[in-house]
């Protein structure tokens, strides 16, 4: 049986944007997310408060946050941003945001790659940091990266996966997003990581899947994920995305392509299909190309 509704959480001003090359300006970062907002998603996540360095592309973050507080308040202080450690977290306290997604790795090398931690010490930096949200009552969300294959180490084991989760969980995460980095996936490999989850004690309901379209399957693994009870899904507007640091990685499951499937099988979402492609297609024009995702092309004849 699919659900009669599902969460979409959307991650194409931060996921998006992190891997364009070119900087887009304040102005229309925060055009895009009140564009996304008034569309009706329920969830975006805004931006990062990582070192500027590593991420130029979302260095103006408290910028755009003060932007988007001044201009819609609470809605604003109510997106999530990305946060690695207690330094970030400061940045997102200072602004009196509400909600925090911490970013793990399933694997050594992109632990290494992407926080510049090993393994293990990528939980040392975390620990405080979930425990200082939590105790100024922020909501923090788990991502882990790397879930279903890594370009460095191959395949990854699945009972890896769920350790690693585990450890996220019990650091207080709300909500583990279970991340195809690379886009590897494939349905049954879903299916099997949902089991293996279950099999830990961990729920449903507790899980959510972050797909990146690279080899085109991140719809066939959002149905599968959906048959073994997933809810909530992240997904990019036009698909832009990918991670800067993780080799290969392509854009996300672009929102409007989810938002066809769903709408054909009667999903409710509360999200208008044609103001999330008029956005697709007004980012895309302020990059300079066309929009990624097949639907957005569909609909607006680009
Ligand atoms: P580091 O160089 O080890 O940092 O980087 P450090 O802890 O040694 O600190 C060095 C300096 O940086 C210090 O300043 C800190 O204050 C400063 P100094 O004392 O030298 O003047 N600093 C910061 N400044 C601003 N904001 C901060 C911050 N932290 C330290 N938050 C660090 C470690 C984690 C900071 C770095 O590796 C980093 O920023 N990494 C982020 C990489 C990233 O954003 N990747 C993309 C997002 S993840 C993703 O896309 C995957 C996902 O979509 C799911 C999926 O698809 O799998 C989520
Ligand atoms: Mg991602």
């Amino acid at each position: 049986p699919l659900p009669d509704a599902v969460t979409i959480y959307e991650v194409g001003p931060r996921d998006g944007l992190q891997n364009e090359k070119a900087v887009v300006p304040v102005a229309v970062k925060a055009e895009m997310i009140t564009r996304l907002l008034d569309a009706g998603l329920p969830v975006i996540e805004a931006t990062s408060f990582v070192h500027p360095k590593w991420v130029p592309q979302l260095a103006d973050a408290a910028e755009l946050m003060g932007v988007l507080v001044d201009r819609i308040g609470d809605a604003a202080r109510r997106m999530p941003v990305l946060v690695p450690n207690e330094r970030g977290l400061d940045r997102a306290l200072d602004l009196g945001l509400e909600h925090i997604a911490v970013f793990g790795s399933a694997t050594e090398t992109f632990a290494q790659k992407n926080l510049n931690r090993s393994y293990d010490e990528q939980f040392t930096m975390f620990e405080p940091t979930f425990a200082r949200a939590k105790e100024a009552g922020m909501t923090v969300r788990g991502y882990l990266s790397m879930c279903f294959g890594d370009p460095w180490e191959g395949s990854v084991e699945v009972d890896a996966v769920v350790r690693a989760g585990v450890r996220l969980l019990e650091l207080g995460a709300d909500q583990l997003s279970l991340g195809d980095t690379i886009g590897v996936a494939t349905a049954g490999h879903v299916q099997a990581m949902v089991a293996a989850f279950a099999d830990a004690g961990v729920g449903t309901d507790r899980l959510a899947m972050h797909f990146h379209d690279t080899y085109g399957q991140a719809l066939a693994n959002t149905l599968a994920a959906m048959q073994v009870g997933i809810t909530t899904f992240d997904a990019s507007a036009g698909g832009l995305g990918g991670c800067p640091y993780a080799k290969s990685a392509t854009g996300n499951l672009a929102t409007e392509d989810l938002l066809w499937m769903l709408q054909g099988l009667g999903i409710g979402t509360g999200v208008d299909l044609d103001a999330v492609v008029a956005t697709s297609v007004f980012m895309a024009d302020a990059l300079g190309k066309a929009p990624a995702s097949a639907v957005a092309r569909a609909l607006s004849g680009q």
